[in-house]
C-alpha cells in the first residue's frame, strides 16, 4: 500500500515520503518528509517492530510533522522530518541494513538528515554515516555531540523556570515541590538542576536501578511507589520525564500539580486533553517546545559541535516558553494551541524569504 491509497492525495501535508526496501538486508524504510521551509528536514530513526505497514506509516507522518514544529520553536535552520525502519532490531540489524538505508538517506541528497530515536543508537550513526553526509547524532570520537540527554534536561528545566515565573511570578522553583516521572537519562540530569536550584524533589522509576541511583547521589530526593503516587502527591510541578501518554481522562483530573513541564514525547494522550488542563488551572508547558534541548544539540552537528553555542541555544528555551505562554493568555487558548500557531508563523514567515531569488 503506498501513503496515498485510502486518503485524498496530500492530505497528510507532507512534502515526500519516501518508502525505501532492500530484500536481501531485510530493510524496509519509510522516511517522511513534513515541510523543508525552514531548511533540510531533520529528524532521527526509529528502528521498531510495527505490527504493519499501516502502523509503521502513521507513526512517521506523526512524528515527521512534530519534528517540524519543534525545530521551528527551537530557532533552528531546519525543517521537520522523521524515518522508521520497520522491524526487529535484535533480529534485523545488521551493518549491512544500516548501510542500506544509509544509501536511502543519501539519495535525497541533503533533504533529510537522521539521528538517533527509539532503537537506534550513536554507534548506528556512525555505521549509516559510511554512506551518507546527512547524518548527526554521532559519537564524539566521529566529532559528534555525545548523549542528547544532557541539554534536553538543561532545556527542559529552562522551559520549567518559564513556567513558574508565569504562574508565581519568579523564574525559579526554589521552595516549589518537583515531581519527576522517570529518573532515566533525562530524568537524573533534571534532578540535578532542580536540586541546585532549592527545588524540592519526588521522584518515581518502574526500574529499582533507577531509584537506587538517586537512593545514592541525592538522598534528599522523596521516593513514591509510582506515577500514580506521584501525580497524588502534593507537588508545584509534574515532570513527565518517562513515557508519552503522561496526561490522559485519568491522570488529569488527579493531578494536583499547577504546572507541567516534562521532557517525554507526546505528553497528551489525545487531542483535547489541552483543555482539560487550562480547565483546571493546570498550565501546560507543550512537550515539543520544552524538550527540544536534544535536538538542539545534535543539529549543533552540522556546522561541528560546540557545546557551549548549543547550550545557549538551549538556554533560549526559557525565552521561547515565556513567549507561548504569553500569547497563550493574549489570545484566550492553551500554550499547546499557541506554541502550534507560533511554529507555523515561522514556517510561513522565514519559509517565504526563499521566494526572493538569489541569483
Ligand atoms: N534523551 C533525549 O535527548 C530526549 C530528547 C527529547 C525527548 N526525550 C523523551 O524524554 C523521555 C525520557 O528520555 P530518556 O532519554 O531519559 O529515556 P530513558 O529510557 O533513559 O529513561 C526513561 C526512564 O523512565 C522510566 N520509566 C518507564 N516507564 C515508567 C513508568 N511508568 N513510571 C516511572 N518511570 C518509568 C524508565 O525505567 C527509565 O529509567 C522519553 O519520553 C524521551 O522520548 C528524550
Amino acid at each position: 500500500m503506498g501513503v496515498f491509497a485510502n486518503d485524498d492525495p496530500g492530505s497528510s501535508g507532507h512534502e515526500q515520503v519516501v518508502f525505501c526496501q532492500d530484500k536481501q538486508t531485510g530493510l524496509r524504510a519509510i522516511i517522511a518528509i513534513y515541510s523543508t521551509a525552514l531548511g533540510p528536514a531533520l529528524g532521527g530513526t526509529r528502528f521498531y517492530p510495527y505490527a504493519s505497514e499501516a502502523e509503521a506509516l502513521a507513526d512517521v507522518l506523526d512524528l515527521s510533522r512534530g519534528m517540524a514544529y519543534k525545530n521551528a520553536l527551537a530557532g533552528l535552520d531546519l525543517g521537520g522530518g522523521k524515518a522508521v525502519i520497520w522491524g526487529d532490531p535484535d533480529r534485523l540489524k545488521s551493518e549491512a541494513l544500516l548501510r542500506a538505508y544509509g544509501r536511502f538517506v543519501e539519495s535525497l541528497r541533503g533533504r533529510y538528515y537522521t539521528a538517533c530515536d527509539v532503537g537506534t543508537y550513536v554507534a548506528d550513526m556512525d555505521v549509516i554515516a559510511r554512506e551518507t553526509r546527512f547524518v548527526t547524532g554521532r559519537s564524539v570520537e566521529h566529532g559528534g555531540a555525545g548523549d542528547s540527554s544532557v541539554l534536553t534536561a538543561w532545556g527542559v528545566f529552562q522551559g520549567m523556570r518559564a513556567a513558574a515565573e508565569h504562574v508565581w511570578g519568579s523564574p525559579t522553583l526554589a521552595g516549589r515541590t518537583v515531581g519527576v516521572a522517570g529518573l532515566g537519562k533525562v530524568g537524573r540530569h533534571l534532578t540535578g538542576h532542580l536540586i541546585d536550584d532549592g527545588a524540592r524533589v519526588v521522584a518515581t522509576d518502574v526500574n529499582p536501578r533507577a531509584c537506587e541511583w538517586a537512593r545514592q547521589t541525592y538522598p534528599q530526593v522523596e521516593l513514591v511507589p509510582d506515577a500514580s503516587a506521584l501525580i497524588a502527591a502534593d507537588i508545584d510541578v509534574y515532570a513527565p520525564c518517562a513515557l508519552g501518554g503522561a496526561l490522559n481522562d485519568d491522570t488529569v483530573p488527579a493531578l494536583r500539580a499547577k504546572v507541567v513541564a516534562g521532557a517525554a514525547n507526546n505528553q497528551l494522550a489525545h487531542p483535547g486533553i489541552e483543555k482539560l488542563l487550562a480547565e483546571r488551572g493546570i498550565l501546560y508547558a507543550p512537550d515539543y517546545v520544552v524538550n527540544a534541548g536534544g535536538v538542539i544539540q545534535v543539529a549543533d552537528e552540522i556546522d561541528g559541535f560546540n557545546f557551549e553555542r548549543a547550550k545557549l541555544r538551549a538556554t533560549r528555551i526559557y525565552d521561547t516558553t515565556r513567549e507561548i505562554l504569553q500569547l497563550a493568555d493574549a489570545e484566550g487558548v492553551p500554550p499547546a494551541v499557541a506554541a502550534d500557531r507560533l511554529a507555523e508563523r515561522r514556517m510561513a514567515d522565514v519559509g517565504r524569504l526563499r521566494t526572493i531569488l538569489l541569483p
